[in-house]
This record gives C-alpha cells, sequence and structure tokens, in this order.
C-alpha cells in the first residue's frame, strides 16, 4: 500500500471538526484543530483525540491533566484554520472563556471538558483518552471534514428513526453484492 492510497481511503470517512484546548503552567492557552476524535466508552465516559508528535502543542496536551474539546459548527470554519495555523494567534477574539481552568469556546456547538485518564503512543501520533467531567449542548448542525473540504451537512436524515418521516425513501438502496435492493419496510 502506498501513502497516496491511505490517505485517499482515509479520505472517504467524514468527520466532524474539533478545536483542542488546554493551559499551561503559566497560564497561557493552547489549540489546535482536530478531526480525530470519537468516542470511547459510556460508564465511566471516555472520549479520544489524537494530536500529532510533530504538532507544536503535543507535549502540552499530552501533559495536560485537563482539556476541553469543542466541536464546531459551519460559522467556525475560518477559526479550524486558525487553530490548524501553527504561530497563529489563535484565541484572539474568537470568544473563549475559562472553566475548570480551560479555554471553552462559548458558541461551540458542543462542548466536553475532560480530565485525562490515558495516554498511548500510536506511530506519529498520541491517543489521549478523557475522562468527560462536564459538557455544554447547544442546537444546531457540525462543521464536517471530507475529502480536505470543509462541508456542512443536509439537514434532511438518511435514515428515519420509526414514526419520523424518510426523506430518502425513493432513493435507491444497494444490497450486499452491490445492486439495486428494494427499500427496507
Ligand atoms: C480539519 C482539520 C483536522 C485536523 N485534525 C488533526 C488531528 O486530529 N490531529 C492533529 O494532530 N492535527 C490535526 N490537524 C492539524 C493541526 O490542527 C495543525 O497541525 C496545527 O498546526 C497544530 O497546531 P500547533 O502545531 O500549533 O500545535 C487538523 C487540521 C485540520 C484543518
Amino acid at each position: 500500500m502506498d501513502a497516496d492510497s491511505f490517505r485517499r481511503a482515509l479520505g472517504t470517512f467524514p468527520s466532524g471538526v474539533t478545536i483542542v484546548t488546554t493551559t499551561d503552567a503559566d497560564g497561557e492557552a493552547w489549540g489546535i484543530t482536530a478531526s480525530a476524535f470519537c468516542s470511547v466508552s459510556l460508564s465511566p465516559p471516555l472520549v479520544l483525540f489524537c494530536p500529532a508528535v510533530s504538532a507544536r502543542s503535543h507535549d502540552l496536551l499530552r501533559g495536560a491533566e485537563r482539556y476541553a474539546i469543542n466541536v464546531l459548527r459551519p460559522e467556525h470554519r475560518t477559526l479550524a484554520l486558525r487553530f490548524a495555523t501553527a504561530g497563529a494567534d489563535k484565541f484572539a477574539r474568537a470568544g473563549f472563556r475559562t472553566e475548570s481552568g480551560v479555554p471553552v469556546l462559548s458558541s461551540a456547538l458542543a462542548t466536553l471538558v475532560c480530565r485525562a485518564s490515558a495516554r498511548y503512543d500510536a506511530g506519529d501520533h498520541s491517543i489521549l483518552v478523557g475522562e468527560v467531567e462536564s459538557v455544554h449542548v447547544q442546537e444546531g448542525l457540525p462543521l464536517l471534514y471530507f475529502d480536505r473540504e470543509f462541508r456542512e451537512l443536509s439537514p434532511a436524515p438518511l435514515l428515519a428513526p420509526p414514526g419520523r418521516v424518510d426523506r430518502y425513501r425513493d432513493r435507491p438502496l444497494l444490497d450486499a453484492d452491490g445492486a439495486d435492493g428494494s427499500h427496507a419496510a
């Protein structure tokens, strides 16, 4: 497998976008844009994210006792770029407040304040598992990242739960052989 095929394969998998933030011993705020975030456990409530070892914030995030994972909205796309730029003045006029000692983006779709739970080496990244201590959730839709571009979610669900209108019911489905299949009842 060559590196380009690997990247293209990963590019087929869409994700949300977060800004992960923490504060150093001098009270200075640090943060990076990270799409490598996912849920891990409900009880206890655990999530993980993966900072690159090459990121300037890596050692600080890896050593942090507490950090906040801020889930972004489409309106945050330029903020996402700013937090993906090493050396940028990341926190200027961005609307962060301090909560439990870490910077929290007030307009985030959701914020999960985490206490560090486990740290693992994983190639050129670290896997940082955090126990979620508190959350804020607001109404809205998330910013998406797909095929190296920011995207927006269609507000219509693809397959509605029972009792709700499935707006896509006339779309074709593929069965296990890749042929057209009939729509499930
Ligand atoms: C949409 C998007 C997602 C990203 N996801 C990650 C990620 O999950 N982990 C990571 O280490 N870097 C990720 N990056 C890159 C970092 O944000 C970028 O390297 C940043 O400069 C690191 O900041 P620092 O070097 O100042 O610490 C992502 C960038 C973008 C634009």
